[in-house]
């Protein structure tokens, strides 16, 4: 369809909203396809009754981390993605088995705790704020120094890429040298101080698990060579994108593609300094998917009674943003000073029971004020 425009409008969008107005972008394909920008008196969230099962939704998963020893949970799901928590504590028993996912690329992020990854391309090492990503496959396990909390992502329809620069060049968001890749030497000397003999390697399929057992240490390689391993990226070295005149929309912040997904990572930036430039996260209906917001560490000033462990389920179908609260202490702040993980699902994510069990549900009034 073409540009067209009637009544109020702004020549540029997230700049200059009128006095007591409220601009609302609805836009398709995330924020790269068709998309208007309307002007409103009032935010379309202020709904004052929701009745059927659509409605925005607030949960407190690391809760059903806190009944303490390990443990695995599936949180969202569908047929390309599965969200599920992790979490492990400093066992011995943990260098002695090995995992591999049959069904996916899987993306650990580490939202508590610390320790050492090892594979058959060497060890990698984890600290709270780092992904982990191990394409589909490949035999890995997890070895806590701290107790350890995870958010997985299972990416079962395509495998993780990076994310298109474009404009602004390979080396920006992150650079490719920041990543942590796999020591195999320095696996080899843990592996051999610690006594450690790995084997038993459990093998997920189908969402079944198959157990291989061996007679000797699995992880045996002499060395490798090739473009195909598992490595890390810690929030630290994550580079976000602005722009100190317009707000950018949460795209620039794309820190990993996958085919039914993306996975962005917002963080600690200076806000917008021209005069004009709206601060917070402009309300929007991004139609084509549901978004999750894992609210990993920091000062979340765009939502009300929020702590770190939080997560968002924002589905397609009706529009969202910042909370009343957010827009008035918006003004006296100079930075943002949160870390959160975003998964934008183009495809309706289901809600696992255990999950709806730490529900908040009286998450869809926030927006009054
Ligand atoms: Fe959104």
């Amino acid at each position: 369809m073409h540009l067209f425009f009637q009544g109020l409008f702004t020549k540029q969008a997230h700049k200059a909203i009128p006095d007591g107005c409220y601009e609302e972008e609805q836009g398709l394909k995330g924020f790269f396809g068709p998309v208007s920008h309307l002007i409103k008196r009032q935010p379309s969230t202020r709904w004052t009754k929701i009745d059927g099962p659509l409605r925005p939704h607030m949960f407190d998963p690391v809760k059903l981390s806190e009944k303490g020893g390990e443990g695995a949970q599936r949180l969202l799901y569908n047929a390309n993605l599965n969200i599920s928590l992790l979490w492990l504590q400093p066992k011995p028993e943990h260098r002695t088995r090995g995992f591999r996912n049959g069904d996916g690329d899987v993306l650990y992020f580490c939202h508590q705790g610390a320790g050492e990854v090892w594979s058959e391309y060497g060890m990698l090492k984890y600290r709270q704020g780092e992904y982990i990503n191990i394409p589909k496959c490949l035999t890995h396990s997890l070895i806590p120094s701290e107790p350890s909390v995870f958010l997985a992502i299972e990416n079962c329809t395509s495998h993780y890429e990076e994310p298109e620069r474009g404009l602004v060049g390979r080396h920006a968001l992150y650079d490719s040298a920041a990543l942590g890749r796999p020591d195999l030497e320095a696996q080899n000397a843990r592996v051999a101080e610690t006594k450690a003999e790995v084997k038993e390697i459990l093998v997920k399929r189908l969402d079944q698990i198959t157990r291989f057992e061996y007679d000797a240490h699995y992880y045996d390689t002499l060395g490798w060579k090739g473009d195909l391993y598992p490595y890390t990226l810690h929030t630290d070295n994550i580079m976000p994108l602005m722009s100190h005149r317009a707000h950018l929309p949460p795209s620039a912040h794309t820190t990993f593609v996958a085919r039914d997904f993306v996975v962005c990572t917002f963080l600690p930036r200076p806000l917008e300094t021209d005069k004009d430039a709206l601060k917070v996260p402009f309300y929007h209906q991004n139609i084509d998917y549901d978004e999750v917001l894992f609210y990993h560490a920091g000062d979340f000033f765009s939502r009300d009674n929020l702590h770190a462990g939080m997560m968002s389920l924002h589905p397609m179908g009706f529009p969202h943003g910042p909370h009343p609260k957010a827009m008035k202490s918006v003004a006296n702040k100079t930075e943002t000073n949160e870390v959160a993980v975003m998964i934008d699902s183009r495809w309706p994510l289901n809600i696992d029971p255990a999950l709806e069990s730490v529900e908040l549900k009286d998450y869809w009034k926030s927006w009054r004020g």
